[in-house]
């Protein structure tokens, strides 16, 4: 049984916002049906670009309809860019907590979000994010760098804990070892950043380099779109978006929301990215 709170009760047994827009200015979908999880985000901008409605469908569990219905509440009002920032982690806040085993319901509302926002600036329908990295989790697509990524930002230190976050290992559990195997590798090189000096100017640009080649760049040609690195000022990173990537209206959540995200995560995070033309 799991132990909701009153927020999360709330919003299951009384949604808001639940259904579709039909002429609506964005639409994102996250899931799949074949993991008995989907997602639906519909939203109308009013005359000053402020969401103005939202709804939502979803074939998830109590925990994923409390999501997405606290989510449509949250970013009503907001402009795209303030709604581009809601993260898993202040829905997970706002209800009040979910169960770890649900936290993946909270991530779910978020790419739905981003699919929708994504709709609206590109005309693209996007019903999965683009997985970037050595896909480990065949059953739900999760890769390397999610892992990574878990296990870095949230601490986790167990396979099971991965899967309440990212799903990953909680179908056919065939990648488990994978899983594992990564969990012992990030945890050592932790501890060994512990007290580590930090790196020289020359290593950190290396690293970036080789990041963009492995995980960068293979995600931006898969829409046409590459990236140049240009110089590394401190911790300034600038860099040339090129081909479909330039000029094209995602180009500032490309980099932020992705390139800076990545070099954080897998170089340093105190690094940011420029843009220079
Ligand atoms: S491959 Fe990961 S659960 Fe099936």
């Amino acid at each position: 049984m799991w132990d909701y709170t009153e927020t999360v009760k709330d919003h299951f047994l009384h949604p808001r916002n639940v259904g579709e827009i039909e002429d609506a200015d964005g639409v994102g979908m996250e899931g799949s049906l074949a993991c008995g999880d989907a997602l639906k985000i519909s939203f109308k901008l009013d005359d000053e670009g402020r969401i103005a409605d939202v709804k939502f469908k979803t074939f998830g569990c109590a925990s994923a309809i409390a999501s997405a219905s606290i989510l449509t509440e949250m970013v009503k009002g907001l402009t795209i860019e303030e709604a581009a920032h809601v993260s898993n982690s202040q829905i997970v806040t706002k209800l009040g907590g979910l169960p770890d085993q649900k936290l993946h319901c909270s991530v779910m509302g978020e790419e739905a979000l981003k699919a929708a926002i994504c709709n609206f600036k590109t005309g693209k329908h996007a019903t999965r994010k683009t997985p970037v990295g050595r896909i480990i989790c065949n059953c739900f697509g999760v890769t390397e760098n999610d892992i990574e990524s878990a296990v870095r930002d949230h601490h986790l230190t167990a396979v099971d804990q991965i899967g309440d976050l990212t799903k990953a290992g909680t179908a056919c559990g065939s990648c488990k070892d994978d899983i594992k195997d990564i969990i012992d590798r990030v945890l050592k090189e932790m501890k060994n950043e512990e007290g580590k000096p930090a790196m020289t100017n020359l290593e950190k640009i290396e690293k970036i380099k080789s990041v963009i080649e492995s995980t960068i760049r293979p995600a931006l040609q898969q829409d046409g779109g590459d990236i140049r690195l240009i110089d590394v000022e401190a911790n300034t990173v600038k860099v040339e978006l090129q081909g479909a990537c330039s000029g094209c209206p995602m180009a500032a959540m490309t980099l932020k929301g992705f390139v800076e995200e990545q070099i954080k995560q897998l170089v340093d995070p105190a690094l940011v990215i420029e843009a220079v033309r």
